[in-house]
């Protein structure tokens, strides 16, 4: 297993270009599914989940081809509605082609996820989209079987906020009969993201931005080409980077309305930051202050930048109070970060950090992606050396990160086992 040597202290600069956003390709994925004919998607990020993705693809008789940043999807015969348990248990997204199948073809086998590095998350919300939709679902030796003869349009109320089983919902809902609403919907830009796709392919939506979605059913849906948009975990994780090592750079090619609160928290924090239409420009301020965050569903402070800002607030003055909403045990960081002499303590969903003068290099082990991309940012800031092990979880969700940071100044060099 390969894994990342990085000598901190470095300061950074220049600019870095971000990728097309990982949690926004998957779902148009999936999407791809619901027309007969050739989908081109631009700007998809070179990442193994992407590449996992077009396996699931492949299994149902898609056809995938993939050149530079662009991917080709030809789902005209797709014919087997199945996504097996070897790569679901891989790849917890791949539930996403669930609402697709159903819709299209009445049917689909799907593997339950099962849980993950981050703690237990069911997909209860994603079944009970397809029950509204008037699917019958029945669970058999670790699989859901969906099938229905046509779905129907309904009201879907859910009771809290799914990024995913909204994506879900809206893709089976869109060639529905009738007409659908999605109550308590996600805002993610993801979701946004999505429904653009899903109405250049022709399907009837209304609502985007709001928690309150509008489905009219269509009969038949065309192909898209489309353009992912930036990954606003990966530029938020750079701004980070920036500021721990008290360092001046450019995040291109990002949407900075996609990263509000953040920007905020880093403002409170004492760093200036200016914004243009594409790119953020991030600058040391006069000392960094400690703040306190609460992770909540977009547009509020997001769970995935909530491991890199604990990093951060590691090094702040004085003690912040993290408190994660979304996945309660999302702490594994915290145990690395204090053996690179970090000061934290966790309480139930709630981690107390008392700000210290310096990190300090050590071995540590990458638990999921986005505790690994914290765990690079304490390596940067550390004084001396940090190994950072079972690094594959990176390469899962950050492109190239160790060749971007280099091109910053960064000391990190990848191990190979
Ligand atoms: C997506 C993102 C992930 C991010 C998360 C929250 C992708 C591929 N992944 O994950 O990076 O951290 O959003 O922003 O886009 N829940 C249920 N029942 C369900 C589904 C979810 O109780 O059926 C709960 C979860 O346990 C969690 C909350 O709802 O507490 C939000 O999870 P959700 O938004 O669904 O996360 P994902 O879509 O899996």
């Amino acid at each position: 297993m390969d894994r990342f040597l990085i000598k901190g202290g470095r300061k950074l600069s220049g600019s870095v270009a971000i990728s097309g956003s990982k949690n926004a390709t998957l779902p148009v994925m999936a999407a791809c599914l619901l027309p007969q004919g050739k989908s081109i998607l631009h700007n998809v990020p070179h990442l193994n989940d992407i590449k996992m993705m077009a396996h699931v693809l492949r299994v149902t008789g898609a056809r995938v081809d993939s050149y530079d940043h662009t991917l080709e999807i030809d789902s005209t015969h797709c014919s087997f509605f199945e996504a097996p348990y070897e790569l679901v248990s891989k790849m917890r997204a791949s539930i996403y082609v669930m609402g697709p199948l159903l819709a299209r073809f009445g049917q689909a086998k799907v593997s339950f996820p099962g849980g993950c590095a981050i703690g237990t998350r069911p997909v209860d919300m994603h079944l009970q989209a397809m029950e509204a939709l008037g699917a019958e679902i029945e669970i058999e030796h670790g699989y859901i079987l969906a099938r229905c003869k046509k779905l129907q349009g309904a009201e879907i109320n859910f009771d809290k906020i799914s990024v995913g089983a909204t994506a879900n919902a809206l893709m089976a809902a869109v060639l529905a009969e009738g007409e659908t609403t999605i109550s308590n919907a996600a805002r993610e830009p993801e979701i946004g993201s999505l429904i653009d796709v899903l109405t250049a392919m022709g399907a009837q939506i209304t609502g985007r931005d709001t928690d309150r979605l509008f489905i009219r059913g269509v009969t038949s849906l065309q192909p898209a080409v489309s353009s992912m948009i930036p990954d606003r975990i990966e530029a938020g994780t750079f701004l980070i980077a920036a500021a721990l090592t008290g360092s001046e750079i450019t995040v291109t090619s990002c949407r900075p309305e996609h990263l509000t609160s953040l920007l905020e928290k880093l403002l409170e924090a004492g760093l200036n930051i200016t914004t243009a239409a594409d790119q953020i420009i991030i600058q040391p301020g006069s000392s960094l202050k400690a703040v306190d965050i609460v992770t909540l569903p977009y547009p509020e402070f997001p769970t995935d930048l909530q491991a890199q800002f604990m990093t951060l607030m590691c090094l702040a003055q004085g003690n912040s109070r993290i408190e994660e909403t979304i996945f309660p045990d999302r702490f594994m960081h915290v145990a690395e970060l204090n053996r690179l002499d970090a000061s934290i303590t966790v309480e139930k969903n709630i981690a107390l950090v008392k700000g210290v003068p310096n990190l300090s290099g050590a071995q540590v082990m990458a638990t999921d992606l986005r505790a690994s991309a914290a765990l690079v940012l304490a390596g940067l800031a550390a004084r001396g050396e940090t190994s950072i092990a079972r690094i594959y979880h990176i390469d899962r969700g950050y492109e190239d990160i160790e060749k971007k940071l280099q091109t910053l100044g960064a000391d990190i060099r990848r191990i190979r086992a």
